[in-house]
Formats: C-alpha cells, structure tokens, sequence
C-alpha cells in the first residue's frame, strides 16, 4: 500500500536533489525524490520513507519491480566476482551468448544474429549503421511526426519530438511523415520525387513512445511496409520502450503481423541490442563495435532472467489481462480521454499540457507514479508483476484526482515543481 509521511520532496531527497542539481551536468529534471532502494513488487521507497506505487517502471525500464526474489538471487550469484563489466566485443563472457540466444529465440524467423550495446540509443545508432552500410546513394533516412529515438546524433537524427533534444546540434538528414493514414502516400511521393534509393531507411515506433503513446493503424504500417519492401528501403522497427513483452507481444511491431530488416531494444533488456538477419551486418570484422557492449555480466544476467521469466510465466498473456482491466478502469474515469494500449503499455489524454502536469504531480503527492508523454498524454506502465490490488490502487488515485480536472482545482504543488519541470516528460 501507497505510504506518503512527508511532503514531496522530504526533507532527505530535498538534500540529495539540492547538490545534485547543482553538480550533475546533465540535470534531466527528476522525479523529486530519492530512492533508498527499500520496496517490494511494485512499490518502491524514498529515503524519507515514502512508499509509492509505480506505474511509470523506471520509464519501462524495470519489469519485475523492486527487489523481486528471482533478480536478488541473480545479483547475488554474481556478487563476489570482480570484474562484473568486461570489453565485451574483444573478451567474451558465455552471458553475451547465452542473451543473444535469448533474444533470438523471440525474435522473427529469419532474425539470426544480435548485436550488444550500451543503451537504446547506441541500439538505434546500430540499427541505423547496419540499414546505411549498402545504401551507397542514400541522401536522408525518413521517420515520423513525434518521434524519439535517442540522444545520440544519429539517433537525433530521426527525431520529430521535443525541438529542445535537437537544438544546436548537426545531424543526419532527415524527411518527416505524418504519424497517420496519410504517411504512406507521402511517403510514395518521396520515392517518386526522389529516387528510392536515396532514402537510407524508414524508422518507426510501432507504438510511438516520448510522442505521446500513439498506436499506428493497421492500414499505415501495413501500407508503409509494402512500399519499403517493394523499393528494397530498409524498415527499421525501434522496439527500445515497446519491446521485451510490455504490449503483449514480444515485439510491438508483431502487432502488425510484418518483420522489419532490423529492430532495436533496450530498456527492459537491460541491455541495448540490435537484431537482424546475419547476412545484413557488416560484413568487415570490427564495422560496428563497442568496447563494453556485450560485456556487462550483470546486466546480461538480468536480460537473460527477463525473458526466462516472462516466458515461463506466460507474462505477454497475462500483460494483456492485466492492460485490459486497467483500461476498463480508465474507461470509467469520465474526465480523462482517449485511454488507450496494448498489454501493459498503456496511455490517456488530459485536456492540455498545463493539466496534464499537475495531474503526474498530484498523483505523485498521493504515491501514485505516472508519467507523461507527447502534449497531453499520460502514460500508465506498470510493472509486469502488477496485480489486482494494485490496479485497484492505482485507479483510485487516478480518479481521485481526475475528479481536479474539470474544476481545475489542483492543490498548490509546493516545493515539487522546483524539481518537477511541469513541461517535462520522461523517456
Ligand atoms: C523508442 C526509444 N528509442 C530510443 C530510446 C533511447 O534509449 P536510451 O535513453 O537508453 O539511450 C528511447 C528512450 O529513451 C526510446 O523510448
């Protein structure tokens, strides 16, 4: 059950935050508070002794919550060993064999190798090379309205998001389709206008993540596939925030019953990965590396675990009974809109951007974590462990303060927006 004794941030993350917002570079806005890595299934606890609920999964990242038996017992098995982090393209531990396996065992027939990397954005960067490295006449790559691939500067490249993530810096060149039915005729203009081989690659969300939890039809990707296929361009599914089973697929673009030439992962992998046919890597040893990729035990173990986990618990059937009751239970909540998902990723619309933060930050003051994604959306991802109580919890908190929105009668947020940038959203 949700535990809040203080106000948000307490008085122990107030200090934690205070020094790290001065010293981190790289200040991202955090959620105002700090983990003391006490909690238990979905429920984590911050050094004031809060106890939240969590429905946003360390943004997708961590599908088995807190301190979860099976993933002690993996940290433990591997807690007397030193190193735990090799340069794994150049000194090879039997883990970075046995995640490829993994991974290739739920992936595409046909998908028969696996590159390991950092994070999502090097997998996306990957993914990228490998589609760049036969397309000698390719002048730009395409991707969509909204889209977020990563910060690193190809990955940015494919970036339609925030304009904050791309200002000043140089990228790749990049054309941008509309996020909707209308995508695959621009997209055939493109082609007739230019010439398909100058178009490097088409990358997609198959379920648009940072962007505002978007579901493609049917008729875009199946349309935008056909053409990608028929003019030999390179399809490029980014599975970094969708993948790993969070939509009751392994893989969200499975959904649409098509199998991209290359697709990446990360987040709940703990890992980043790249996958794709063998034949379609380059074929020059050492073309793509990376000094510890594929080199990190630890995280390897916790990829490997993962699946084994979420396949032996049948977890993608069970992702999807669990969305299902979470949507019926938005669906309820009148003054929330278009609640929408697939498995356990799931999303609703508030009426504007101003509502919608107050909305993640009062939740956050009742212990119940969201986060937010696109203008106006509200992303709910819990943990594949979570069960009926805690949907019931989550719920309530939701209407609870749903009940705000119409009224617009958001209590004042106190310290919590000094930390909590009210335009921010969480990748
Ligand atoms: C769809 C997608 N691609 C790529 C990335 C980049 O991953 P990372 O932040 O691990 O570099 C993210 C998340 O940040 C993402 O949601």
């Amino acid at each position: 059950m949700i535990r809040i004794r203080t106000d948000i941030p307490g008085p122990n993350s107030f200090k934690t935050i205070e020094q790290l917002r001065r010293k981190n570079g790289g200040w991202a806005v955090p959620f105002p508070f700090v983990h003391s890595s006490q909690g238990n299934g979905c429920y984590c606890e911050d050094v004031d002794e809060n106890k939240f609920l969590d429905f946003g999964s360390q943004v997708a990242t961590n599908p088995f919550g807190y301190n979860h038996d099976e993933m002690i017992a993996v940290v433990k098995k591997y807690s007397a060993r030193h190193p735990l982090k090799f340069a794994g393209q150049d000194f090879i531990v039997p883990e970075h064999l046995n995640l490829i396996d993994e991974l290739l065992s739920i992936s595409p027939k046909g998908m028969d190798a696996g590159f390991l990397v950092n994070s999502g954005s090097e997998a996306v960067e990957n993914a990228i090379k490998i589609c760049m490295h036969r397309r000698h006449h390719m002048q730009f790559s395409v991707s969509f309205e909204g889209a977020f691939h990563g910060r690193t500067l190809g990955a940015l490249s494919l970036h339609h998001s925030k304009s904050l993530h791309r200002r000043g810096f140089l990228l790749e060149s990049n054309k941008e389709l509309p996020f909707d039915d209308s995508a695959p005729e621009v997209l055939r203009e493109l082609i007739e206008t230019n010439g398909a081989d100058k178009i490097g690659f088409i990358a997609l969300e198959h379920f648009q993540g940072e962007g505002g939890y978007r579901i493609p039809s049917s008729m875009m990707v199946k349309k935008l596939f056909v053409l990608a296929q028929k003019y030999n361009i390179p399809y490029l599914a980014d599975e970094v925030q969708s993948g790993i089973g969070r939509t009751g697929k392994w893989w969200s673009f499975e959904h649409y019953g098509i199998t991209p030439n290359v697709f990446s992962a990360a987040k709940a992998l703990q890992v980043g990965a790249v996958i794709a046919p063998k034949k379609d890597f380059p074929d020059e040893a050492g073309s793509i590396s990376s000094t510890w990729g594929g080199g990190h035990i630890l995280d390897m173990a916790l990829g490997i675990k993962t699946i084994e986990m979420i396949k032996r618990d049948k977890l993608l059937a069970r992702n999807n009974k669990m969305g299902s009751k979470i949507l019926d239970g938005l669906h309820k909540i009148e003054e929330i809109s278009n609640p929408r998902g697939r498995g356990l990723m799931i999303g609703f619309d508030l009426p504007d951007s101003h509502i919608r933060n107050m909305f993640i930050i009062e939740s956050l003051q009742k212990g119940l974590i969201l986060l937010g994604a696109g203008e106006r959306s509200v992303r709910v991802i819990p943990p594949y462990i979570v069960d009926q109580p805690e949907i019931d919890e989550g719920l309530r908190v939701i209407s609870e303060v749903a009940k705000k929105v119409n009224s617009n009668g958001f209590e004042s947020y106190g310290k919590i927006c000094e930390f909590m940038d009210c335009g921010t959203t969480h990748t």
